[in-house]
């Protein structure tokens, strides 16, 4: 990945990190933009300019990352409502749908971001899409035992099915629920909300990567410098 889009990661998590304030529940995403937004906190914590953060993670890495530097992690079981989630996206449709998942945790950020009173989305220019599905799958998450007929109907909807491996290509990817990922090609999907209502349909599917109506706002970073987009 060049220089210049790390650069841009981290200045559309940094800015995001800017809407929040001490007292406040915070959903942690996952994926090399959110990263930079979690280490923005903890940097804050540690300076005393946020004080009273409670987070909640999206990912055993994101969970990892954030006790390495000090901010509290708490459960649903004690804040069922977050103040505010800040996560990276694959793909951004001009309203703000977004599709999420190419890392790997969109079941636990969907569960998140639906928790949020606000759910920003950080990305650099790159993830800007004039319609879902021109470039990225759309990650769904599949119980194991379903692979064969869940990859069946996807297909039968007309989507490419590819099974996600690990990065050595060699075993099957696992989220941490220990699920497999099968990533549907679409491109470029004309009716998102008929095509994940249509995905929900079939047994042994866990979650998929559609995130629709459910973004507040975006911070996008650009070579021309920063928009904040919110949703209408
Ligand atoms: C993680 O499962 C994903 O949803 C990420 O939020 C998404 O893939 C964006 O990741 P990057 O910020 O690494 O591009």
């Amino acid at each position: 990945m060049s220089a210049d889009i790390t650069e841009l990661k981290r200045q559309a998590a940094e800015k995001a990190v800017e809407f929040v304030q001490s007292g406040m529940v915070v959903g942690l995403g996952t994926g090399s933009t959110a990263v930079h937004a979690v280490r923005a906190v903890g940097r804050l914590l540690k300076s005393g300019e946020l004080q009273n953060i409670v987070a909640i993670p999206t990912s055993e890495a994101t969970a990892c990352e954030a006790e390495s530097l000090q901010i509290p992690l708490v459960t649903f079981d004690e804040h069922p409502k977050v103040d505010i989630t800040i996560d990276g996206a694959d793909e951004i449709a001009p309203n703000l749908d977004v599709i999420k998942g190419l890392g790997g945790a969109l079941l636990r950020e969907k569960i998140v971001a639906a928790a949020s009173r606000r759910f920003v989305i950080v990305a650099d220019h790159t993830k800007r899409v004039p319609q879902l599905g021109s470039k990225a799958p759309v990650p769904v998450e599949v119980i194991s035992f379903a692979e064969q007929p869940v990859s069946d109907y996807l297909e039968s909807l007309g989507a490419r099915v590819v099974k996600r491996m690990d990065e050595d290509g060699e075993r099957p990817f696992r989220t941490d629920e220990n699920n497999i990922i099968l990533d549907c090609y679409l491109s470029p999907i004309v009716n998102p909300q008929q095509i994940a209502a249509a995905i929900r349909q079939q047994p042994g599917v866990v979650e998929h990567g559609l995130f629709l109506n459910m973004a507040t706002d975006a911070v996008l970073a650009t070579p021309d410098g920063i928009e904040h987009l919110t949703h209408e």
